[in-house]
């Protein structure tokens, strides 16, 4: 490996969450180069070099940090974690953030995560699998409702099923198991009880037996204001949130964030990366709804803006498997990212079209693009149902979400939308 101020890193994805981890390693005194695979225009702007391979091309990305002399590749994404990226790099001795494929298994496979959380008696919901309709229906007979259904698999957000009836409950699983709705990844499914409770998440750095708490977030997952409509992959967050206090920050790390962390341990598993833990807090307390193994979208967006600590140092020892030496300093601002999504999302929506920016921005305001390309023209144009991610640091929150909201007015395209609520409830509370 190179020393430490002439890393070359490889940055795996295209999203905003990308683009942020781009941003951090532009920004790092120990990275000379940024290689992002396939990457997207806003960190092609930020002098990132862009290569077309795609984030599910763990052959064409191996072969790229050979031939570029990476030192440390970054994975973004749950996709090329779940396919071995990690295991191949560590197999030719490239370093890397994020965890092997058995680790990612907790993303891939939420019956396996159940398993583990019941194993190691974790507080999540009660659940049953199956991997047959007819047992399942069975089931769903004598359940209460409403219940939850889930596709095993990795399903791009939309496997989970809030079923309120025995009825949509029984046509679900038929679905899913026998219709093939989610492919394989629905082939099996789990049957959750149905949690009640404001949801929030945990962003974990673990590397094996020692983890590092990230500071609180909140993310906005529907798509309209006021926490309505469909689930999107996140229209919006902010760091810190106050749903988690001081107090019960210590009761998630004792009944949830240590036990699991040492679960996976237990299962012999070195893990080296993000866990990323999705709670209900019910009235009975914290439970797990879900584990993510990579960082999210867009609450990296908040989080990596407000280290202090260099982001690439803190992932570089974790992937070393030295996070016991390294402290995680973080800034005393709020972040807000606030999503422009184009209208459509989460069903369906034109691409193509050009985006405008503003000339310039603030010291600590930043626009992280998402589902953005640059047409032949060479114009900026819309690519995907999030754009962009426009993020500010205030010293309140009501400061960063009036600056970020600002930006949000100045960027224009025809199909722009928003949600004008994010940090709403927080900002209401205090
Ligand atoms: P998951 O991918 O497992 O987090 O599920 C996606 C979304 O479904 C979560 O963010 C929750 O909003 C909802 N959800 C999942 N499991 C449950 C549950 N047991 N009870 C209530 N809502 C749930
Ligand atoms: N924002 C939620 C996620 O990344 O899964």
């Amino acid at each position: 490996m190179a020393d430490n101020s002439s890393l070359i890193v490889l940055i795996v994805g295209s999203g905003g969450r990308e683009h942020t981890l781009a941003h951090a390693c532009v920004n790092s005194p120990q990275v000379a180069r940024t290689i992002v695979a396939p990457g997207n225009p806003g960190m092609a702007a930020e002098s990132c070099q862009c290569v077309s391979v795609a984030a599910n091309d763990i052959d064409g990305l191996v072969e790229l940090a050979q031939n570029e002399n990476v030192d440390f590749v970054i994975a973004g994404p749950e996709v090329p974690l779940c396919l071995g990226l990690v295991d191949r790099l560590n197999e030719i001795g490239i370093l890397a953030y994020g965890p092997t494929s058995d680790g990612a298994r907790f993303e891939g496979s939420k019956i396996h995560t159940k398993e583990l959380l019941f194993k190691y008696n974790i507080p999540t919901g009660a659940a049953a699998s199956f991997d047959n309709a007819e047992a399942a229906i069975e089931y769903l007979d004598t359940a209460s409702y409403p219940i939850v259904i889930k596709a095993d698999g990795l399903a791009a957000g939309k496997g989970v099923i809030i079923a309120d009836d025995h009825e949509t409950a029984r046509k679900t699983v038929k679905e899913m198991i026998d219709g093939g709705a989610f492919g394989d990844s629905g082939k099996n499914v789990l049957v959750e009880e149905c949690l009640f409770g404001e949801e929030t998440s945990i962003h974990a750095i673990v590397s094996g037996k020692n983890y590092k708490i990230l500071p609180t977030s909140q993310d906005h997952k529907q798509i309209n204001e006021g926490d309505t409509g469909p689930n999107t992959g996140g229209m919006g967050a902010y760091s810190p949130a106050d749903l988690i206090d001081e107090a019960m920050m210590q009761r998630i790390e004792a009944e949830i964030v240590k036990p699991s962390v040492d679960a996976i341990a237990a299962e012999g598993i070195d893990y080296r990366g993000t866990l990323f833990i999705g709670l209900m807090m019910t009235k009975s307390g914290p439970k797990v709804l879900e584990f993510n193994t990579r960082f999210g979208d867009p609450e990296t967006q908040v989080l990596i803006t407000r280290l202090k600590t260099d982001p690439v140092a803190l992932m570089l020892a974790t992937a070393k498997g030295e996070l016991d030496q390294i402290e995680v300093k973080v800034k005393d601002e709020y972040a807000m990212v606030v999503v422009l999504a184009s209208e459509g999302y989460p069903g369906s929506y034109p691409k193509g079209l050009p985006i405008s920016f503003p000339d310039q921005l603030g010291d600590n305001e930043l626009i992280f693009h998402a589902g953005t390309k640059q047409n032949e023209n060479g114009e900026i144009v819309t690519n995907g149902g999030r754009v962009l991610g426009i993020t500010a640091l205030g010293s309140t929150l009501q400061e960063a979400a009036d600056r970020a909201y600002a930006i949000c007015d100045q960027v224009e395209f025809d199909t722009k939308y928003l949600r004008r609520d994010i940090g709403a409830k927080e900002l209401n509370r205090a």
